[in-house]
């Protein structure tokens, strides 16, 4: 068996009436017709779309084989493809032989034909993405994925593998998992690290920008695209404690020319899924959330708008709407904020910059008027945040004050100042969260179902 035949997807909207076909997958279901044949619905993931099967009972082996091929089971067949009398396929396959790969016994096995939760699939993340939708989100995931590849690469930038372990804290918010061979301290003795593997202490990344940094300024734009980590014990929607992120860092460039790279990669990856994953996209409009094809498109027609951190308080304040956080200038805005922001106010993306640089991390590039960085987050509709980025700071003298100011030991980061000491320019970057992507696309409602395995406080199965 060598997996070199055209699959489910090539065989009904590509390969011609009258082709020989050799064909694997899963049964989705069969009907036994009263007139001696039987139809079955076979996917092999390719698609969404199933090809439908038609086994006559003078099949060798049809009296044996075919009540085994129950929902689920795995199969062969083999015979010619004909146009279909149906209408609602194009070509179906006349079987001249069949071959039970694997049986599924209708008992036990999870995925009958009727709809399951969210949550229960969750619970069977080993069989969900044998589901419609699962397929659907693994071929979107996959199709980014290539999509971002694609964009980065055609614009020159490098692809750079940054460290998952790392000694060094990027974002300051104390969220990092220690990675540690130490046994556990039992007498209360605080933690000697200069015992552990690495000699000091280490961490899982929470973002690979400050060593994407060190090659933006030696290489050229870079991007980086793995997983990353946080131990933020936030039990929302949009948080996993293992996400990925695409991290691209430019030299040359200032906060303008970052947001513009920003908007023009969002509208890239939502036209590429668009095109390439048509049927998927129809199939989420159509289950998942009436209104996501129109947000879509929505979003390719507009600029994203430029928005003030000072102009978005006040029009916050102006709503006259009861928050859950009140706001004033100098608080962080809440998922609520901006929500209504994108969704109620601007109905469409937006790009908010100069935040505060009290909340903001220490890399930030400090604004003339002492009081703001030049911090920019992008916020779509029914996400939020989903881009966070900033020109960073590259006069050695600010940056060594901002650490003082964020009480950050300058030495822990030595190698981060030299890029200040040795040709620094100015340069900028963002991170976009992929999963967030995936819900942007897919209207699919929590970040635990865009992600093949989630991990979350109390949950890492699989
Ligand atoms: O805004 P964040 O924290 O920015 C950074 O990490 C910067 N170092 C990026 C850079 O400038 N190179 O994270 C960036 C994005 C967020 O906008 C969000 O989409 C996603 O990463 N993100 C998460 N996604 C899922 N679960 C979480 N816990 C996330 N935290 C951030
Ligand atoms: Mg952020």
């Amino acid at each position: 068996m060598a997996n070199t035949a055209p699959r489910v997807a090539s065989l009904l909207y590509e390969v011609e009436p009258g082709a020989k076909v050799d064909i694997s997958g899963w049964v989705r279901t069969r009907r036994d017709s009263k007139h001696g044949f039987s139809f079955v619905e076979l996917n092999d993931g390719s698609c969404m779309s199933n090809l439908q099967v038609v086994v006559n009972a003078d099949v060798p082996g049809y009296e044996e084989t075919i009540k085994e091929m129950t929902t689920g089971s795995s199969v062969r067949f083999t015979g010619d493809l004909k146009e279909s009398p149906g209408a609602k396929q194009r070509v179906e396959l006349h079987a001249e032989s069949l071959e039970l790969l694997g049986t599924a016994d209708a008992e036990s096995y999870p995925l009958q034909k009727k709809r399951h939760s969210f949550e229960f699939l969750r619970e069977i993340a080993h069989l969900r993405p044998r589901t419609n939708t699962f397929g659907a989100i693994a071929r979107v995931r996959n199709c980014v994925s290539r999509a971002i590849h694609d964009f980065f690469q055609e614009r020159t930038f490098l692809y750079v593998q940054t460290p998952i372990i790392t000694t060094s804290d990027c974002e300051g918010a104390g969220e990092m998992f220690t990675v540690t061979t130490l046994n556990p301290s039992t007498d209360g003795k605080p933690v000697d690290y200069t015992e552990d593997f690495f000699g000091k202490k280490a961490s899982l990344t929470v973002s690979g920008q400050l060593e994407g940094e060190i090659y933006a300024t030696a290489v050229g734009p870079v991007y980086t695209f793995g997983p990353t980590f946080r131990a933020e014990n936030s039990n929302t929607t949009r948080h996993l404690s293992e996400f990925w992120m695409v991290e691209p860092e430019v030299p040359f460039c200032d906060l303008e020319g970052n947001m513009q790279l920003a908007e023009d990669f969002i509208k890239n990856i939502v036209k590429r899924c668009l095109d390439e994953c048509a049927e998927d996209m129809k199939f989420f409009n159509d289950r998942i959330d009436k209104t996501v094809l129109e947000t879509l498109n929505n979003i390719l027609k507009h600029e994203f708008k430029r928005v003030s951190y000072t102009e978005a308080v006040e029009l916050l304040v102006q709503s006259g709407k009861k928050w859950d956080y009140p706001v004033e200038w100098g608080t962080n805005l809440q998922a609520e904020h901006e929500r209504w922001l994108t969704e109620e106010h601007f109905k469409q993306p937006i790009i908010v910059f100069d935040y505060p640089r009290s909340f903001k991390p220490f890399y930030m590039y400090c604004n003339e008027d002492g009081k703001t960085v030049r911090a920019m987050d992008v916020l779509v509709p029914g996400v939020g945040e989903i881009i966070g980025g900033s020109q960073r700071e590259h006069r050695l003298d600010v940056l060594e004050s901002r650490f003082e100011e964020c009480g950050l030991d300058p030495e822990e980061y030595w190698w981060y100042l030299d890029l200040r000491r040795y040709g620094s320019v100015p340069h900028a970057g963002f991170g976009l969260g992929l999963e967030r992507m995936i819900l942007l696309l897919t209207g699919m409602q929590n970040i635990r179902d865009v992600i093949p395995f989630p991990r979350t406080p109390n949950h890492a199965e699989f």
